[in-house]
C-alpha cells in the first residue's frame, strides 16, 4: 500500500460492496443470498471479462434497498478512502440499476448524497456525485432518468456512461450529453476499456466529454494518443481492474508507463475496489512495485488526479 494525497475520480459506489457488507444488508433487509456463506461468495470473484463481472456486480447490488444502505456504503467508502490518502473523490452511482430493481431514484440519490453532505467534516474528503448511465439499455431511458434527476434537483455535478462497452458504441447517446451540457453538467464516460479507439474518437467527438474513463485502448491509435495529448485529456486508469477484468494479462504489461511516455495525462483510480483487489493505495502501492515508478512519476499521477477534478481553484489548490 502507498498513501499518496490524491483525488480519486474513477469510482462507482455500487463498486464499494464488501463481501461482509452484502452478508450484513442482507440480514437488516431479510434477503436471502444466493450464496451458502463469506467464503462461497468470494470464491466468485474470478472474472474472464468485464461482463462476467457485470453479472455478479449487479446481482450483488440486489442487498440496496434503503437510503440507510446507500449512506452506510458510501460511509465505508469514504473512510476507507480517506485512510488511503484520497482526500478528493468523484463518485459515481449508476442510478438505473436501482431503478431497475424497484428502489426509488430518490432513495439511491438521497442516501449517497447524505453520506457526501458529511463527508468533509467527517473525512476530509470533499466529493462530487456523478450519475452514470448504462449503455447497454436504450438511450430513451437514460435521458429520462435524466429529467428526473434534474426535476429533483439531485446534488450531482456530472453524468457518466457505463457498463457493457463493446456493442455500445457512445454515438448512441448523443442526446443525453447534450442535455447535460444544456443543464450545466460535466461530462465523462467510460471508453476504450474494452472497446477500440473509435470509441475513445466518439466521446470526445459526439458527446463532448472532459474526461475518458480508462481509456488504455488508445495506444493502438496515434492520432487518437496526440490528440489525447495535445489537449491533455484527462485518462482515469485503473490498473488493478484492467488486470481482474482481464484487458492486461497481468500488472508488467499494463500500458500505463507507456502511457505516461507518450505524455497522456493519466491518473490512477480504484474503480470498483471490492471487486478487484484494493483501493487507490493498493493499485499506486502494485504499480510502484512492478515498475519500480519514481518519486517523481508518483507525484505526477497523484498531481495530474487533482489537476483532472471537478473542483474550484481554490480547492485544487489546497489539494496539491
Ligand atoms: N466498466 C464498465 N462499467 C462498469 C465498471 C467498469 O469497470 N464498473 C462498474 N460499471
Ligand atoms: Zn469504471
Amino acid at each position: 500500500m502507498l498513501q499518496l494525497p490524491s483525488a480519486e475520480l474513477h469510482l462507482h459506489i455500487e463498486g464499494t460492496l464488501e463481501p461482509e457488507l452484502i452478508f450484513e444488508l442482507a440480514e437488516r433487509n431479510g434477503i436471502a443470498l444466493p450464496y451458502a456463506d463469506l467464503a462461497d461468495l468470494r470464491d466468485r470473484y474470478e472474472f474472464t471479462d468485464l461482463q462476467s463481472f457485470l453479472d455478479l456486480y449487479y446481482s450483488n447490488m440486489d442487498v440496496l434497498r434503503t437510503e440507510a444502505d446507500f449512506a452506510d456504503i458510501t460511509r465505508a467508502y469514504l473512510r476507507r478512502a480517506a485512510a488511503a490518502g484520497v482526500r478528493h473523490a468523484e463518485i459515481m452511482m449508476d442510478p438505473q440499476a436501482h431503478l431497475v430493481r424497484g428502489v426509488a431514484l430518490e432513495t439511491c440519490v438521497n442516501g449517497v448524497a447524505s453520506a457526501l453532505a458529511g463527508s468533509e467534516a467527517e473525512f476530509g474528503v470533499s466529493t462530487g456525485l456523478i450519475a452514470a448511465f448504462l449503455r447497454d439499455r436504450p438511450a430513451g431511458e437514460a435521458l429520462q432518468v435524466l429529467e428526473e434527476l434534474l426535476a429533483m434537483d439531485a446534488p450531482i455535478i456530472g453524468i457518466g456512461l457505463d457498463s457493457a462497452e463493446v456493442g455500445h458504441p457512445p454515438s448512441g447517446f448523443v442526446a443525453v450529453y447534450e442535455r447535460a451540457r444544456a443543464a450545466g453538467l460535466r461530462r465523462i464516460a467510460h471508453a476504450g476499456e474494452e472497446g477500440p479507439p473509435e470509441y475513445v474518437w466518439e466521446a470526445l467527438d459526439l458527446l463532448g466529454v472532459e474526461r475518458i474513463d480508462h481509456g488504455i485502448r488508445c495506444l493502438e491509435d496515434d492520432a487518437l494518443v496526440e490528440r489525447l495529448a495535445a489537449e491533455q485529456v484527462p485518462l482515469t486508469v485503473c490498473p488493478l481492474s484492467n488486470v481482474r477484468l482481464r484487458a492486461v494479462d497481468t500488472l508488467k504489461d499494463h500500458p500505463l508507463p507507456a502511457m505516461l511516455a507518450r505524455g497522456l495525462n493519466v491518473c490512477v483510480n480504484s474503480d470498483d475496489p471490492a471487486y478487484f483487489g484494493g483501493y487507490v493505495d493498493d493499485n499506486f502501492g502494485q504499480l510502484r512495485e512492478t515498475f519500480g515508478l519514481s518519486a517523481d512519476e508518483l507525484a505526477t499521477l497523484a498531481a495530474n488526479s487533482v489537476r483532472s477534478a471537478f473542483v474550484a481553484q481554490q480547492r485544487r489548490e489546497a489539494l496539491l
